[in-house]
């Protein structure tokens, strides 16, 4: 079966939003975060975009969090004004930027090293600002951030040493959920995180040092870490899309995916296989998240048992089928992508559809932003 109606209006390969989808998945997180009593901060580096930012903050968002500071921004462009940059900022001109952000909008950035907090200390007394900062923990990803606990206080400890910065708390993203086999490493995992967390905090306050904000959050274990008594920030990002991702984990169903990428089906050249417009430049290369491989293709195609985007080249996705299946050269087909965050970051617009007509057009406003 062909996508419903297969947009007329739209050319292909296009980025698809399902607008009711969207705003189903934005007010499930946010209720979970009024259950909750945590601060929703949620991550624009998965959808980069205003519009859905306005959304989250008109459905409960306290803040934004950002990677970027392309993403910061363009966020504080339009009056965003509580922004965290999670992420390590290293380097003269970027500290020149942020200076420059601080004069209009409340920023905190992330802290994992000496060399990097001097040079923020010296850039802040320089124009005798005061930066908010959090130390990233980490929790088991691997990737930036101290480990939980002494080395993490030996770094609080340093940094009450060094002017213009301020220390407000701890933060931790376990990215490497998007690895758990199953739902009890899932939970495994997600308590781990809050648990590192709320450790270091520990340790901390025997030292007098406090810790206001405790951040977790990645979309497959914010529910489980989000609910722990003690955290009291959240940061999901992809959660407003879900992907095939956050479906081979368990974490979303298809149905509550709201991205999808429209595609026409440009060749037949056997039976068994079809080839669609939509390759690498479009679904991007991902087989899961953080490079973690163990989706069976670049996506799921909707409405089609037995179809599986066997390889992507720049413009072209191979697709092997079932041989009686009546697809022909022509048809549409819509694919939710393995991982939606790259997908958003390769369009500039996002076509939006209500009740399969396309009710508005969204620019990736931060696209490409990864300064
Ligand atoms: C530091 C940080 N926080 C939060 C997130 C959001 O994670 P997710 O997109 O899984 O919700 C990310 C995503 O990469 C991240 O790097």
């Amino acid at each position: 079966m062909p996508a419903i109606d297969s947009f007329p209006e739209v050319d292909t390969p296009s980025v698809m939003v399902d607008k009711d989808v969207l705003l189903t998945n934005i007010e499930k997180m946010s209720s979970f975060a009024r259950n909750h009593g945590v601060h929703l901060r949620p991550h624009v580096k998965a959808h980069k975009t205003v519009e859905i930012a306005k959304i989250q903050r008109e459905m409960g968002a306290n803040g934004l969090c950002v990677a970027k500071l392309d993403e910061a921004e363009a966020m504080a462009a339009v009056g965003f004004s509580d922004i965290l940059v999670a992420y390590e900022l290293v380097g003269q001109q970027k500290l020149e930027r942020l200076l420059y952000l601080t004069e209009k909008v409340s920023i905190t950035v992330l802290v994992d090293s000496i060399p990097a907090a001097k040079a923020l200390s010296q850039a802040a007394t320089s124009r005798s600002k005061v930066i908010p900062c959090l130390i990233e923990v980490d929790s088991g990803l691997g990737r930036t951030g101290v480990p939980p606990g002494k080395p993490a206080l030996e770094l609080a400890l340093s940094l009450l040493k060094y002017p213009g910065l301020k220390l407000k708390g701890l933060l931790t993203h376990a990215g490497h959920a998007y690895a758990a086999r199953n739902r009890s490493e899932l939970e495994l995992i997600g308590r781990g995180e809050a648990e590192a967390l709320l450790s270091t905090a520990a340790l901390l306050r025997q030292a007098g040092i406090g810790s206001a904000v405790l951040s977790v959050g990645s979309t497959p274990t914010v529910r489980i870490s989000g609910a722990v008594t003690g955290i009291n920030e959240i940061r999901p990002g992809n959660y407003v899309f879900n992907d095939a991702t956050q479906v081979a984990l368990g974490v979303a169903r298809r149905e509550d995916c709201a991205l999808s990428v429209l595609t026409t089906v440009i060749s037949r050249p056997t039976p068994d296989r079809i080839v669609i417009d939509a390759g690498g430049k479009t679904l991007a290369l991902d087989r899961g998240a953080h490079g973690i491989s163990q989706l069976p293709g670049y996506g799921l195609v909707k409405n089609h048992q037995g179809f599986v985007i066997e390889r992507l080249s720049e413009e072209h996705g191979i697709v092997s089928l079932p041989p009686e299946s009546p697809v022909t050269v022509g048809d549409r087909l819509e694919v939710i992508p393995n991982h939606a965050c790259p997908v958003v970051n390769l369009t500039d617009t996002l076509y939006v559809h209500e009740n399969h007509r396309v009710v508005n057009q969204w620019r990736v406003t931060a696209r490409g932003g990864v300064r």
